[in-house]
């Protein structure tokens, strides 16, 4: 039987050190005893952008990037877009199994009654450009309804964290409405309680003077299961800001809203906005050729390709791909589809893409949809942090029932001027 060690020999000492490896892992605390002399602080790992540093252990998200695979707690991603609703995947997130009929109606109940915000929540709005992005109203609103609800500091109190949960599933599609309605000037429309999740977004986005809106089924199907596949996805960046932030034990919506930021990145959620802007520029199919070369040239990034953990296709990508073929049907062919199709088939034949195993991610196909359906592409980021709520929620849950987890304190290594003395102005060189 091996044994489930590793064995380090320090050449500058000649000393060996004996560490545990235990689910594929070392601690990097137990690199601290590994140390050149009596002032050596101990050996430290380096990792900028944390390509090989585990922060966590999880129960939540399983990830094959090699394979592409994706599960929610252990169901695959394929099962649970075609035969889940994301209400019930937030649940199977936040609470680890899938509820049962009960339990789901309940959740969906509370869900359904919270979605109101405090009248106050209008006039807060009101203070933003009119041209304010929305994920920026949006991290804002969020950030702010800790001040409607103090109760939200208690996070050692199970009952309190389940409130704000389910505030927050509740809040995010009403707040992320308001600041698309405010961003084209247009009253806030009330939630239908009638209506479920993203029928009723639908209903506070694009409500006019109807007494009762009437979302298309095929597209409030469509959003849901885009809500699915955008629900969690371990530990990315925003869920890393939400864990990060969490660590200081501040409030959920404090720590959603940091998430939120995180996720505006062009490198993260912000991404499907930039592919849009990307196929706008390129113009046509014929331009395609000439992008590729100006991407491999290093000039430009093939936006909505590559990933971080994802060394094949992302699955959530195929399952995007094969989805706009029902939203165009209701919403007629986004022409800007046929660029991006071309773009695919040039770059999975090209060696620079197939040589790093860049393939199309989540974002590449989710903007076309969206921009069909009439979202404007600022709003895209907003249509990704809707979902992923369920996601960081979920995660700083677990992070808060962690015993092993402490505030989030990375080092450094200084490579900065050594000690030296403060000289007056006038005898500055
Ligand atoms: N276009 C052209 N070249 C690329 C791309 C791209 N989209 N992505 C990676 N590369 C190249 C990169 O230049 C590097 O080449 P070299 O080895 O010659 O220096 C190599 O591939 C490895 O890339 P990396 O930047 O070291 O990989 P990373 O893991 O740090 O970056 C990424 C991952 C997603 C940030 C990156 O692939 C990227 O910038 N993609 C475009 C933005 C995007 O689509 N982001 C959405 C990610 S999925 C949704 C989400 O998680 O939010």
């Amino acid at each position: 039987m091996p044994k489930e060690s590793l064995t380090i020999t320090d050449n500058r000492t000649g000393k060996q050190y004996e560490l545990p490896v235990s689910n594929g892992a070392i601690r990097a605390m137990d690199l601290r005893q590994i140390k050149s002399g009596p002032d050596d602080f101990g050996l430290l790992a380096y990792d900028p952008g944390f390509f090989n540093t585990a922060a966590c252990n999880s129960k939540i998200t399983y990830i094959d990037g090699d394979k592409g695979i994706l599960e929610y707690r252990g169901y695959p991603i394929e099962q649970l877009a075609e035969r889940s609703t994301f209400l019930e995947v937030a649940w199977l997130l936040i609470n680890g199994e899938l509820p049962n009929k009960k339990q789901l109606d309940a959740w969906v109940t509370d869900v359904t009654m919270h979605t109101m915000v405090h009248e106050n929540i209008k006039k807060f709005l009101e203070g933003f450009r009119y041209d304010a992005h929305p994920m920026g109203i949006l991290a804002g609103t969020v950030s702010a309804l800790s001040t409607f609800y103090p109760d939200a500091a208690d996070i050692f109190n199970s009952r309190s964290r389940e409130i704000q949960i389910c505030r927050l599933i509740a809040k995010m599609p009403t707040l992320s409405a308001m600041s698309y309605r405010h961003s084209v000037g247009m009253p806030y429309a009330l939630p239908d309680n009638q209506l479920s999740y993203t029928e009723n977004f639908l209903n506070m986005l694009w409500k006019v003077t109807e007494v009762t809106y009437k979302p298309n089924p095929i597209l409030a199907k469509a959003l849901d299961m885009l809500f699915i596949l955008h629900a969690d996805h371990e530990q990315n960046c925003s869920t890393t800001a939400m864990r990060c932030v969490g660590s200081s034990q501040v409030d959920p919506f404090s720590a959603v809203a940091a998430a939120a930021v995180a996720l505006h990145g062009p490198l993260h959620g912000g991404a499907n906005e930039a592919v849009l802007k990307m196929l706008a520029q390129i113009g046509s199919k014929e331009n395609v050729p000439a992008f590729i070369k100006e991407v491999k040239s290093g000039k430009d990034l093939l936006m909505g390709f590559g990933h971080r953990v994802y060394k094949n296709y992302d699955p959530r990508a195929t399952i995007i791909k094969r989805m706009a073929e029902q939203v165009f049907d209701v919403t007629g062919r986004n022409p800007l589809l046929d660029i991006a199709l071309e773009l695919e088939r040039i770059a999975l034949q090209d060696d620079y893409f197939v040589s790093r195993k860049l393939y199309p991610n989540v974002d590449f196909y989710s903007g076309l949809i969206y921009q069909a359906m009439g979202f404007p592409p600022s709003m895209f980021t907003v249509l990704f942090a809707i979902p992923r709520t369920a996601g960081w929620v979920a995660q700083w849950l677990e992070l808060l029932e962690d015993k092993e987890q402490k505030i989030a304190r990375p080092r450094q290594i200084y490579l900065g001027p050594k000690r030296r003395d403060y000289v007056p102005a006038e005898r500055r060189a």
